[in-house]
């Protein structure tokens, strides 16, 4: 017979999150066996830290989802009218954490579920007899929860900028203030919606600074701190990889020889992803795979050598701008200094919506020092309306755009990469500049699962394209061979606003007649 003590010890328990959360529910783990739910330690750290608004960055596997829709389930049995929602990467992955939810529920004691009955009200949809419900799927505007869930969101922002857009204006938005929010991803790299979000949480982390309700707590689950990440037996660990494990102990991060073997037979599987994946510390999360890439591992490489930083002005040599005009779409300027042979990116404008005359003014409100001003070879097309090209329109208003020559992208590609490894970024005022050099890529073949031998037209072509032309108009700012070009530039620019050289002969329309004369001529002869 129950006593009436051991009522009042159930009752206390079950009246307390943290043991339901260890003792009431079932998961199958990743043997594959049924076993009851027992918070592992990223789940007790993020439960320990838990805020309103919540960013994950984390290594892989590590329970994070499992625990998250557990807590939405334990939260919505035991308080009325809450709604969860999860949004997954993939309809798969929908249906794959629905299910864990549902088996969860399905292994519960029947007292409680006679208490709590559920109603499956669509494929993803559970609702309960408090009213309270949860619902996952692969976008949920328009509904509002307060309890929300964003899965592999870095994947989501990488992939589909549009949809991290959808979410983040439709999900999020309709949370109110007091919600709880958990935003959860492996990194994928510097760039993207999840990249610039757990930068800026990071960042008021570090500040030490008291968070409103509508900031981000930022959390970060490290491969090495899962006990499971060992390995018994040895595996060979490589010089480079020596070296890196000596760079983590400078950081603080010791590892046992069973997880340094675990860590170099990952590696050996994953390759250029390890870090992505099984990230060390948050900075190196965000180190890109080169998969497709074309300037990845020279921006990597960059980042190693320093050359990313602090990169001032120097007042006693020249400014040089390249630029990539967008007619429809954005325009990109990068502001160049030459050092000895250094290349120092001191600055990179972008801006889109406006007219030449905008970025003309900003350049001229610059305190440099101009030298020349790279574009590429479409500023001497002539415009519809004007009737000028906007290399003459630039002149009009004092600026000098010299056209780069026209050669094939790959070409240009290569002269970019050429230059990479003597370039030095001011990280701050080219921030944007670099993403765009980072994350500039081919595109992806779906049918044939590899990538096109075609740069992807996207956000990060424009800051890419400007860089092409400076690759390419370098030798008529430095070299001796390409002096003819920049005279041939100079001259061009002299053009008045017919398009004709003043002067000139061979650009004289009589002149050209009086050639054709005397061709016509040579061949009556
Ligand atoms: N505390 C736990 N005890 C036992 N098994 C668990 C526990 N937490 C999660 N699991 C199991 O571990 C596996 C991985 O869990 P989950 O998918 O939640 O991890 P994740 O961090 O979201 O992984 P991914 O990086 O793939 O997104 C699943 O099989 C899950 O059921
Ligand atoms: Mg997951």
């Amino acid at each position: 017979m129950t006593n009436k003590n051991d009522i009042a010890l159930a009752e206390k328990r079950l009246g307390d999150q943290f043991w339901r959360l260890n003792n009431l529910y079932y998961v199958i783990n990743k043997q594959g066996y049924k076993v009851r739910f027992e918070l592992n330690w990223a789940q007790q750290q993020l439960y320990n830290d838990l805020y309103y608004l919540n960013l994950v960055l984390k290594a892989r596997q590590l329970g994070i989802t499992t625990f998250i829709s557990l807590l939405f389930l334990d939260v919505a049995l035991f308080n009325s009218n809450v709604s969860c929602g999860i949004i997954a990467d993939t309809e798969e992955n929908a249906k794959y954490i629905f299910r864990k939810i549902k088996f969860a529920y399905d292994c519960l004691p029947d007292s409680l579920k006679s208490i709590r009955e559920a109603r499956i009200d669509s494929a993803k949809e559970l609702t309960f007899s408090n009213n309270s419900l949860i619902r996952v799927g692969t976008s949920l505007r328009s509904a509002t929860f307060q309890y929300l869930l964003i899965s592999e969101f870095g994947k989501i922002a990488a992939e589909d900028v549009k949809r991290a857009n959808e979410i983040l204006t439709g999900s999020l938005n309709t949370l109110a203030e007091g919600s709880y929010c958990f935003i959860e991803s492996t990194a994928r790299g510097r760039s993207g919606a999840f990249y610039d979000m757990c930068i800026e949480a990071k960042k008021l982390q570090d500040a030490g600074k008291k968070l409103s309700k509508m900031d981000y707590k930022f959390h970060f689950m490290p491969w090495h701190r899962e006990p499971a990440y060992k390995l018994g037996s040895y595996t060979h660990i490589s010089e480079d990889l020596q070296n890196y494990f000596l760079h983590l102990l400078s950081q603080g991060i010791i590892l046992t020889d069973e997880q340094k073997y675990w860590y170099a037979a990952k590696l050996a599987h994953q390759g250029e992803n390890m870090k992505r994946e099984f990230p060390s510390s948050a900075a190196e999360a965000w180190e890109t795979s080169n998969e497709g890439l074309y300037y990845g591992r020279q921006i990597t490489e960059a980042r190693l050598e320093k050359r990313i930083g602090s990169v001032p002005y120097d007042e006693t040599a020249l400014v040089y701008t390249a630029w990539d005009l967008g007619i429809s779409d954005s325009t990109a300027i990068w502001f160049v200094q030459l050092c000895g042979k250094e290349i120092h990116l001191i600055e990179y404008y972008e801006n889109s919506g406006e007219a030449l005359t905008h970025y003309l003014k900003y350049i001229n409100d610059r305190p440099y020092s101009y030298g020349t001003h790279l574009c590429p070879h479409d500023i001497l097309n002539r415009e519809l309306s004007s009737g000028l090209s906007r290399q003459s329109t630039a002149r009009k208003l004092g600026v000098s755009l010299i056209a780069v020559p026209r050669l094939e992208i790959q070409t240009g590609i290569d002269a970019v990469r050429n230059i990479l490894n003597r370039c030095w970024f001011d990280e701050k005022k080219c921030e944007k500049g670099i993403k765009c050099l980072e994350s500039y890529k081919k595109q992806w073949d779906d049918k044939n699962g590899c990538w096109h031998t075609s740069p992807l037209h996207d956000w990060s072509s424009h800051g890419s394209d400007a860089f092409r032309a400076l690759a390419v108009g370098l030798p008529m700012i430095t070299g001796k061979k390409s002096q003819v070009d920049l005279e041939r530039g100079k001259l061009e620019s002299q053009r008045d606003p017919s398009g004709l050289l003043p002067g000139h002969f061979l650009y004289m329309p009589e002149t050209r007649q009086s050639n054709n004369i005397n061709i016509r001529r040579n061949t009556n002869f």
